[in-house]
């Protein structure tokens, strides 16, 4: 009798410092810093290096249309059709993946040539609105 309750305290003393060591973990996690920076070269999880560049070096069309077309199409500013929002592409689609990157490249009305992304290649343009026409 008297040994099983020094296991039970026993068990119970684990039990509190087990949640005591969890309830330590999870603050950490909480008070760990928001970003990290990653420096070229460094493995910095595959998410990133994604978003960069593939082995050809161009960027990614997600990388493009974050740091380019988002302002735009994110709210459909001046009638832009919007990023996951069918219904405000209409028909656009069906110009097709050429025809529409060339009225990137042209400008269209309110869009600015290239998309305002300057320093674009066709490639990177294409992979852009292929990134777009891939959430509709
Ligand atoms: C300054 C705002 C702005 C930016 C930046 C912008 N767009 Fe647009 N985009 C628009 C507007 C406005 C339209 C609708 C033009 C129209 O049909 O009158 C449009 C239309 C489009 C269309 C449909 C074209 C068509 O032929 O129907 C595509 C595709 C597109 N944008 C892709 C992009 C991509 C890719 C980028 C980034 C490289 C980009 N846009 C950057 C405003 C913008």
């Amino acid at each position: 009798m008297k040994y099983s309750k020094f296991l039970l305290i026993l068990f119970t003393g684990f039990v509190v410092s087990l949640g005591a060591s969890e309830a330590k973990k999870a603050i950490e996690k909480r008070i760990a810093p928001v970003g990290s920076v990653c420096i070229q070269g460094q493995d910095c999880g595959t998410a990133v290096a994604e978003t960069v560049a593939d082995s050809s070096g161009a960027r990614s069309g997600e990388a493009v249309y974050t740091n380019a077309c988002a302002t735009c199409h994110n709210i459909g500013l001046a009638g832009a059709p919007k990023f996951a929002d069918a219904s405000s592409w209409g028909a656009r689609p069906d110009k097709g993946l050429e025809a529409l990157t060339a009225s990137v490249k042209n400008g269209l009305n309110g869009m600015p040539a290239m998309g305002m992304c300057m320093d674009c290649s066709d490639d990177e343009l294409s992979s852009a609105v292929q990134h777009m026409l891939d959430s509709i």
